[in-house]
């Protein structure tokens, strides 16, 4: 084990201002949602909010970009206006000052008081949609998130479907938060593979989810590997 895999989550404090990752993973009640565009996240995400709630744990539903007040008006930067508004480089700067705050501010709290956290999207997303497809872009989001994130969910359901059955459940929500799904059916096919790399490169944290199917059925999947994981 590294000397940063030794840390835990729960051992640094929160909020620090040393400049410091606020906190080392993996932490085991971290548990990320990620996956292409309408793949059902933030539906299963209530759902597995629900069964914890009911088998008694505190749950803590976040989601990013975002997850706190800060990290919410940052948000609004990245999602709206038009697909080329930033550069690459100040996009994932954006991206990484926003979890650096929801970190300090709410993931490493309720960690801390023993809480469950539920987060849609987190560091793979940026991984995903900032550095598929060009290495450098990638090795500056690990560099960034080895410095200034530092902690690793313990669990991270990818929600597996072809990105058009995906877009088509995107574009009936409607609404301006449209930046990326704006980017087309390549970038979102090159995501689920990056999303694929993702779960294989990382066996332990990772598990891919069939995320075809009604909502139940998905529901039922996520359960088994919450249950296996000792979660429930
Ligand atoms: P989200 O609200 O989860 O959108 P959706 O419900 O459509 O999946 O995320 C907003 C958008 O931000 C989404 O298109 C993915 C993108 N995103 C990144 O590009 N990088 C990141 O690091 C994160 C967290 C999100």
């Amino acid at each position: 084990m590294s000397p940063a895999e030794s840390r835990t989550a729960e051992s640094s404090p929160a909020g620090s201002t040393s400049g410091s990752p606020p906190g080392r993973a993996p932490a085991a009640a971290f548990v990320t949602f990620e996956g292409v565009d309408g793949a059902g996240k933030s539906t299963q995400l209530a759902r597995l909010a629900e069964a914890l709630r009911e088998a008694g744990r505190e749950v803590v539903v976040t989601r990013e970009p975002g997850g706190s007040p800060g990290a919410e008006e940052i948000r609004r930067l990245l999602v709206e206006g038009e697909a080329h508004r930033w550069s690459p480089e100040t996009e994932i700067l954006l991206f990484t000052a926003a979890r650096r705050d929801h970190v300090e501010r709410v993931i490493q709290p309720a960690l801390r008081r023993g809480a469950v956290v539920l987060c849609d999207r987190f560091a793979d997303s940026t991984r995903a949609y900032q550095g598929a497809g060009d290495a450098a872009r990638r090795a500056l989001v690990d560099r960034l998130h080895e410095t200034i994130i530092g902690i690793e969910p313990g669990l991270t359901l990818i929600l597996d479907l072809d990105p058009a059955d995906g877009l088509a459940r995107a574009s009936e929500r409607a609404g301006a938060e449209d930046r990326f799904e704006r980017k087309g059916a390549g970038f979102q096919q090159a995501l689920r593979r990056e999303f694929h790399r993702l779960a294989e490169a990382n066996p332990g944290r990772c598990v891919l989810i069939d995320a075809t199917g009604d909502p139940d059925t998905v529901a039922a999947r996520i359960l088994a590997v919450a249950e296996a994981r000792g979660l429930l």
